[in-house]
């Protein structure tokens, strides 16, 4: 996508072939500053501290780590340790497991002298995937977001929720939950977004919102606990969010506060939908309530916000009383049957292990 006119993705080589380049995401919307990523230390750093985010980026970033692991020691141990440290930075997002299988599997039956470009190639091709990935997704999702204009009888623009940043900041490119968005807006459907503010790190209201500004779609920043009054005022035609990791049974683990967003939808009767490539089905499991592991971060997120003051200086401040306890759980897990449909980039399809196996044949097990 574009920024200020030039175009970027998430994360990309330089041109000595070698470099990797992020956008530090800790420091939108405020500032919009690249850093450079050296090292496998390096690379892991920017996952565990979120300067980058998103499962498909997780993914595509702990590709590239494996490849700075191997620039400076290319033999078995160094791509063991390199994985070992990668794993280690996130929990939830089964895209970092995803991507780290991928980068093993293209390697390590290769000699040492022969892995890097190998590597460099595979993570290249996780991140090129990824981007005709999420375009896809969109190019599937529009067809609902059509279907949803068609009913307000393009009278209105059609009242779009989401939640997290599901965008392209959380992919390569395009986003999951965003892609039909831009493609919507993009086509010439009026639509106008409400953006869930998602405490407790903001990512709606800091990276939503900055991408939804830069391509000029019209949104409203929300607390996130306005979405089921919206909801119950007919105030939003459909909700669309993403999803760090997919049972193969369509229950979907997602930013903290999903869950409450889907069952107001129930409530309402008002889709919900889940935007969501294949890196982030996971086949191995059907019950994501008792399987998932829920990352928990530090209590700082939620007794402490940052932002920009008056005067332009970006500061943090303490929210809470000296002494309070504060709990931070960083996803949930909204069952299948509040999804109204998952969106791949095979097409839509039921939350269900019917529907996932119709689009994925080839990956669909029998139950264990
Ligand atoms: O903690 P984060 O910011 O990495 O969480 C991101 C989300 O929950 C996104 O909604 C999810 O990764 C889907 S993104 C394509």
């Amino acid at each position: 996508m574009n920024v200020d006119g030039t175009p970027y993705r998430t994360i990309w080589v330089g041109d000595d072939g070698r470099s990797v380049h992020i956008i530090d995401q800790t420091l939108l919307p405020h500032e919009f500053v690249t850093r450079t990523l050296s090292t496998v230390a390096e690379a892991a750093e920017a996952i565990k501290v979120m300067r980058v985010r998103g499962a498909p980026l997780i993914g595509a970033t702990a590709a590239y780590g494996v490849c700075l692991a191997l620039a400076e020691d290319p033999s078995d141990a160094s791509l063991a340790q390199a994985c070992e440290t990668l794993s280690a930075t996130r929990p939830t997002a089964v895209n970092l497991r995803w991507a780290l299988d991928e980068m093993k599997t293209a390697v390590s039956t290769l000699a040492a002298g022969n892995r890097l470009d190998a590597a460099y190639a595979k993570a290249a091709d996780i991140s090129d995937d990824d981007v005709a990935t999420c375009a896809a997704i969109g190019d599937h999702g529009l067809s609902l977001i059509r279907e949803a204009w068609d009913a307000t009888g393009w009278s209105r623009p059609v009242e779009i929720l989401t939640h997290c940043n599901a965008g392209w900041l959380a992919t390569v490119d395009w986003g999951t939950a965003t892609a039909p968005i831009y493609k919507a807006h993009d086509g010439g459907i009026p639509i106008h977004v409400w953006v869930g503010e998602t405490r407790p790190r903001n990512q709606g209201a800091g990276l939503t919102a900055w991408e939804l500004a830069h391509h000029g779609v019209p949104h409203t920043v929300i607390v996130d606990n306005a979405g089921g009054h919206l909801m119950q005022r007919g105030r939003v035609d459909l909700c669309m969010t993403g999803t760090d990791r997919t049972t193969a049974s369509g229950d979907v683990c997602n930013k903290i506060g999903t869950y409450l967003k889907a069952l107001a939808a129930r409530d309402n009767g008002v889709p919900f939908y889940v935007g969501l490539p294949h890196s982030t089905i996971d086949w191995t499991i059907r019950d994501g309530v008792r399987d998932i592991p829920i990352e928990e971060r530090d209590g700082s997120e939620v007794t402490e916000i940052s932002g920009r003051t008056r005067s332009g200086e970006v500061t943090t401040v303490q929210l809470t009383p000296d002494g309070s306890a504060a709990a931070n759980f960083a996803f949930d897990v909204t069952p299948a049957h509040l999804v109204t449909a998952l969106i791949t980039e095979r097409g839509v399809c039921d939350a269900s292990v019917e529907g996932l196996a119709s689009l994925y044949p080839e990956r669909a097990k029998p139950a264990a």
